[in-house]
């Protein structure tokens, strides 16, 4: 019997080009580049070209993959209809996500790099949609002419091209490029496996946004700004943490899997924070969440001494959407948003290098029981 790994913890299942996690060394590379260096100058639509081609695109190559993404934006009339459906019902942003995502390939057979390019095109309208819906609006036409980025803003906000603002479309797309892949993530290895059995994208990323929604996972930025505002002033900061942890509560935002040292994304979105606060946005807020950060960091290393619990990208993800305006109950589905490049990659790779994921379960029940009849 091999070793058992709880959570498979440590174990390597998979190689991979795409990102590499150094834990140990708080260093996340994406095929290639320190994230610091790539996530706060690139455009969304080269970080997706990077990791589904293994190599930045060039100019023209840069405008004809913009340009077919920007031509796969519309949805299907049965997801349009079916989105229409559930908010009505006021469905959780994240399943209605799901369910939107699902129907995206009904009835087509395309080549599973189609399937990536239309699940990425399509992630912002879905959002969009929802969210306009829900909240007694209609959905906006999508637009051609916009970057990836703008057309998020787009789709979610309604401003049109001349009201967006740089700062916030830069402030975004650090965001979305710094969350674009991950190691082997509970959703990406989740896509992986469902990909593993030769079935198609569309299945797969629906799969991945199920597992994206757990609050262990990507539904921790939301409590962790409810958190902030719970604190609400920065000497009541001690006190409400110190009492959480004593009820034996995980502070969201904080700890990490892998790393045992400062998560490096939380870095980068702490500049693009800090940068976009300093433009607009509620400066007092920020200062705040700073506060609470030290504070959680002294009282998580007092409560659980050598557990090396540090920032993780969630903590600045909610600063930074909060900045944005972007409403806590999207940034799950915005955290999509950028995520799709990354599990779409790692499905084609698994399609081309994979083998069939299938680990053991040691298996602890009874044996040799005796059927009682009814
Ligand atoms: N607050 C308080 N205690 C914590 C936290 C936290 N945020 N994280 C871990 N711990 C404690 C656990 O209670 C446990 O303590 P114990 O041994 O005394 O019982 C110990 O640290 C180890 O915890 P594990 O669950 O074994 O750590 P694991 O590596 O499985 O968990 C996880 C990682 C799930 C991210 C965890 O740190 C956590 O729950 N954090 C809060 C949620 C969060 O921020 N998630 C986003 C992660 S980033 C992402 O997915 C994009």
């Amino acid at each position: 019997m091999s070793a058992r790994h709880e959570g498979l913890e440590g174990v390597t299942a998979t190689t991979t080009r795409l990102s590499l996690v150094d834990g140990t060394a708080g260093r996340l590379i994406l095929a290639g580049y320190a994230v610091e260096e790539i996530a706060p100058r690139a455009k969304f639509e080269e970080m997706a070209y990077l990791l589904w081609n293994g190599r930045l695109p060039g100019r023209e190559e840069f405008k004809a993959f913009r340009t077919d993404l920007a031509s796969r934006r519309r949805l299907p009339s049965t997801t349009s209809y079916l989105l229409r459906e559930v908010a009505a019902r006021w469905t959780p942003v994240m399943d209605a996500l799901r369910m939107a995502v699902a129907t995206l390939s009904l009835g087509q057979q395309a080549a599973p790099e189609e399937q990536a390019c239309t699940l990425v095109a399509a992630f912002p309208t879905m959002v969009g949609a929802y969210w306009r819906l829900r909240n007694g609006q209609q959905p906006l036409e999508p637009r051609e002419d916009l970057s990836h980025a703008e057309h998020c803003i787009h789709q979610i906000f309604g401003l049109e091209a001349d009201g967006i603002r740089t700062e916030r479309v830069r402030g975004l797309e650090t965001y979305l490029n710094t969350v674009c892949d991950h190691g082997l993530n509970a959703s990406t290895f989740a896509a992986r496996v469902i990909v593993s059995t030769r079935s198609d994208l569309i299945s797969a990323i629906t799969g991945a946004v199920g597992a994206l929604k757990g609050p262990l996972h990507g539904g921790a930025p939301g409590p962790a700004l409810d958190m902030v505002f719970e604190i609400g002033a920065a000497e009541r900061a001690d006190e409400v943490i110190r009492a959480k942890l004593q009820r034996g509560e995980r502070l969201m935002g904080f700890g990490h899997r892998v790393y045992r040292t400062r998560d490096p994304r939380a870095d980068v979105l702490a500049a693009a924070a800090k940068q976009f606060y300093a433009s607009e946005g509620d400066r007092q807020f920020y200062a705040l969440a700073q506060q609470v950060e030290k504070a959680a960091l002294r009282l998580l290393a007092e409560y659980k001494p050598g557990r090396r619990l540090d920032t993780n990208v969630e903590f600045y993800t909610a600063l930074l959407l909060h900045g944005l305006d972007v409403p806590k109950e999207l940034f799950t589905a915005i955290f999509a948003i950028g995520r799709v490049p990354g599990w779409t990659a790692h499905c084609l790779e698994q399609l081309r290098d994979g083998r069939l994921i299938r680990p053991h379960a040691e298996y602890i029940g009874p044996v040799g029981l005796p059927f009682p009849p009814l």
